[in-house]
């Protein structure tokens, strides 16, 4: 058959062929554009890795490219712990749901994480440090980000930080030191990965020492993009200066560090993020947003493109034998970047300055829920106090449950001693026997302890 029509074609020429006038125009065009389409597709990732049993902590993955790791990973029979803003959310329930049945895994779980507040980040990973023995971790991939469009005012997180520094610069940052226990105690043969999205917009950015999360500059309304490039350049000095503490860090086994930082460009995406930075988050802008879709089409990559760079830093073998904090791009090491990634001494001073700030947030938002907290407890009638009153102390007093501070221990302890009818100690010491309570008294009285002893030992002789 194909001999047959080239035949023709070479014998009674190419007019021979039918509808070769439109042959002849529209397939060059088709042609091009399929060739400009795979160019900004990007390159993609040709490595696999078995994911069976392994455990990732995955932020952002409810849309855009995290929602395409996420399925991936799944697919691969990853358990996945996914961070959302709040497991509240139906629209998150059904997500979840519907993830498990495409990709046939039930390992996937959604818990509470928003990057907004620094409080929530702590309370996640206190939550996750706290199992005993420690959970297996096989890597953090963090998607999460906000890109504000342009000609908007000013937001802030709920410690007031800059929106766009606070969710993909500090959050992180929070995050990933605070897993820090979790990722080290990981079995030296265990292959741990951190994956940090960035974007090319951080040559954009700039490292102001005195001033990182842009607290005291005017905010840049028309160029909101610096603010993101900043935040995602400072995210890269982080990933470096994080990766060389953790290669300090001596583990008991001696083993040599196991955890590898990267960070991931996964280049221009059509994404929810795009499209609200494109059409200015406007209506009018989705309108024209919407009617130059073949525009984004043909040339920004599809979010499956872009977290094939993801998986590469994820799945190719070279990552372990690296120092990590490498630059991702087109599935390849990209080793041209900004000179501040390279600067290790400025890495250390802006990682110290961020701890410091991380700090001061903190407490400035515990004093500001606790005065919440008396605000609305002062509105609250004196019965529905004191029955609150009363369902705490019982909460803190029942034995059954585990004890989170040395007070509620005590209190525990008494309410076991009453129980067993020993009787309550009243400065909430902790010994639990008679004996040893008459010790302390003897030692209260200013008698020895030991002179108590041997007046007993002294009356057991007499008996
Ligand atoms: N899109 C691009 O062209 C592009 C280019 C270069 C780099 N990147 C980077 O690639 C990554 C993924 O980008 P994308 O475009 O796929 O993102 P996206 O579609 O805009 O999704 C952002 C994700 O972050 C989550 N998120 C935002 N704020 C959060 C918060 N406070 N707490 C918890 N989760 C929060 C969102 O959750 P909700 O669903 O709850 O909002 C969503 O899942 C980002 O780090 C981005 O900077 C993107």
């Amino acid at each position: 058959m194909p001999i047959d029509i080239i035949s023709t074609v070479l014998y009674d020429g190419t007019d021979s062929i039918p509808g070769w006038e439109y042959l002849k125009t529209y397939v060059p065009v088709a042609l091009t554009f399929g060739a400009i389409k795979y160019y900004f597709s990007g390159a993609s990732n040709t490595w696999e890795r078995d994911l069976h049993g392994k455990v990732y902590i995955l932020t952002g993955a409810t849309t855009g490219m995290g929602a395409q790791v996420a399925y991936e990973l799944a697919t691969r029979g990853a358990q996945l712990v996914l961070l959302v803003r709040s497991t509240e959310d139906i629209w998150v329930v059904d997500y979840v749901e519907d993830l498990r049945n495409k990709t046939n895994n039930v390992l996937i779980y959604a818990e509470e994480c928003d990057l907004d507040s620094l409080y929530s980040v702590r309370k996640f990973a206190t939550k996750w440090l706290d199992n005993q023995p420690p959970r297996r971790l096989d890597g953090v991939v963090c998607c999460a980000a906000e890109s504000l469009p342009r000609g908007k005012p000013r937001q802030v997180t709920v410690d007031g930080v800059e929106q766009q520094m606070g969710v993909n610069y500090l959050a992180n940052f929070h995050l990933l030191t605070l897993l820090g226990p979790s990722l080290r105690v990981q079995p030296p043969d265990r292959d741990v990965r951190v994956v940090l999205a960035t974007c090319s917009s951080q040559a954009l950015g700039e490292v102001d020492i005195d001033d990182l999360l842009w607290e005291s500059k005017r905010y840049p309304s028309s160029q909101p993009w610096k603010i993101y490039g900043s935040s995602k350049l400072l995210l890269g000095m982080f990933a470096k200066e994080y990766q060389r503490r953790l290669m300090a860090y001596e583990r008991n086994d001696k083993a040599p560090c196991n955890i590898r930082i990267n960070l991931v460009n996964p280049g221009i995406m059509r994404t929810a993020s795009t499209r609200r930075f494109l059409s200015m988050g406007t209506v009018l802008g989705l309108l024209l947003y919407l009617i130059m879709y073949p525009i984004w089409y043909l040339f920004l990559k599809s979010a499956r493109s872009g977290a094939q760079n993801v998986f590469f830093a994820l799945f190719a073998p070279i990552f372990p034998k690296l120092e990590g904090g490498n630059f991702v791009q087109e599935c390849k090491i990209n080793p041209k970047v900004r000179q501040e990634l390279t600067d290790a001494d400025l890495q250390k001073e802006v990682f110290d300055k961020t701890e410091e700030i991380i700090v001061r947030l903190e407490k400035q938002s515990a004093i500001e829920r606790k005065k919440h907290k008396m605000a609305e407890d002062a509105k609250k009638p004196l019965a529905e106090k004191l029955r609150e009153k009363n369902e705490e102390f019982e909460r803190k007093s029942n034995i059954a449950e585990k004890p989170k501070t040395t007070d509620e221990l005590s209190l525990k302890l008494n309410r076991l001693r009453q129980q067993i009818s020993i009787g309550a100690i009243p400065n909430g010491e902790l010994p639990l026997f008679p004996e040893s309570t008459t010790n302390q008294q003897a030692t209260a009285t200013g008698k020895s302890s030991s002179s108590g002893a041997n007046s007993r030992k002294s009356k057991s002789r007499k008996a």
